[in-house]
């Protein structure tokens, strides 16, 4: 496992296990061992959001609170680096979103309880509410990481214009800034029927340039593009599932599954590992967030934990 050292010590796996469907989606045996075995293998990055699931019944809170729950079982809150997300509330399929100071200590108080824990060590924004001035969410997010004793903060799917402006306005008045971009970021290209949702973002150039020259470390949700690469190369692109073409299946990245299978025959390398090693050996201090539906995928995942994708490599992915 690579990791990344964080204020205050901790030390933050390149790998980030996402705990979204657990207690809804995800049985609680397998949750449980999929949460053990990634622990085991060094990881201590675990993501997760007040709303998530909230989109189906009785669902808001119910990953924190199954994480809390097995924290608590293993007595293991320390060794764990904990990124949970507040500001959006979900009406069916619906998102609001709400950063007034109010709606976020009060959503920071119910992530604490779920949590079973008393501190936060990553707490992000969701989403943005561009009508609502960056100096008004900067100041809240100040409460925030006193209140949730957070060793960084940071938003998820924000512009890099307002990142920008939030963290010179923290800069000129002695604030903590935003260290920390979760996008949507992987090798895929972006296609708009990946989420199909204009409140979300993905990893730009200006993000990236920002990111670097900021010491920013970029967190990659769908880091694995849903299994696109890894499914492509077991059963071929007509067999995939119909959903994940209609997400993936781009001229784009049709040839960048030519380039990692041409590395592949190269290197003997496996697909996980081209698909890992571009955020996880990026110039860019990257942690990719994955998601498993089974622990034979976590393994995949895990035994491509320490793989070392060439620059070169990446820089021909991304022509
Ligand atoms: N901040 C945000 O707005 C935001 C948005 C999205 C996600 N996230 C975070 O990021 C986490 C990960 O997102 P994600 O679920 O989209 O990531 P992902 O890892 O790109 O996609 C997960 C899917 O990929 C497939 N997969 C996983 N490992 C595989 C392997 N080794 N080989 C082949 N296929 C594999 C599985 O699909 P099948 O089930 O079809 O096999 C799995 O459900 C979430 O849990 C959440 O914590 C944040």
């Amino acid at each position: 496992m690579k990791y990344i050292a964080l204020p205050g010590g901790k030390r933050l796996s390149k790998i980030g296990l996402g705990v979204s469907r657990f207690g809804t989606r995800v049985s609680d045996e397998l949750a449980t061992a999929m949460l053990d075995r990634f622990c085991d293998a060094g990881g201590t990055l675990v993501d997760t959001a007040r709303n998530y699931y909230e989109w189906v019944e009785n669902g808001r809170g119910k990953s924190e609170e199954f994480l809390g729950r097995w924290m608590e079982q293993r007595n293991c809150r320390d060794k764990l680096v904990v990124s949970t997300k507040g500001g959006v509330s979900n009406q069916g399929k619906r998102f609001y979103i709400n950063l007034s100071r109010e709606a976020l200590l009060t959503e920071l108080e119910e992530s604490l309880e779920a949590l079973r824990t008393n501190y936060i060590d990553i707490y992000l924004l969701h989403r943005d509410e561009p009508k609502r001035p960056v100096e008004e969410i900067v100041d809240s997010l100040q409460e925030i990481a006193e209140v949730g004793k957070c060793s960084s903060i940071g938003v998820c799917n924000w512009q890099c214009e307002r990142i920008c402006a939030a963290n010179s306005y923290a800069e000129r008045h002695g604030l903590i800034p935003i260290r920390i971009v979760q996008t949507w970021w992987s090798m895929a290209s972006y296609t708009e029927t990946m989420w199909d949702d204009p409140t979300t973002t993905h990893m730009d150039q200006d993000t990236a340039e920002y990111c670097r020259n900021h010491s920013c470390i970029a967190m990659a949700y769908t880091s694995q593009a849903k299994g696109f690469f890894q499914k492509a190369c077991a059963v071929g692109v007509e067999q995939l599932d119909p959903m994940l073409k209609h997400r993936m299946l781009t001229k784009e990245n049709l040839e960048k599954l030519q380039k990692l299978n041409a590395y592949r025959a190269k290197t003997g390398c496996t697909p996980t590992d081209v698909v890992l090693g571009y955020i996880t050996s990026n110039s860019l201090d990257g942690t990719a967030l994955v998601s498993c539906s089974s622990l034979e995928q976590l393994e995949d995942v895990l035994n491509s934990a320490d793989y070392e994708l060439p620059e070169a490599m990446i820089q021909y992915l991304d022509q």
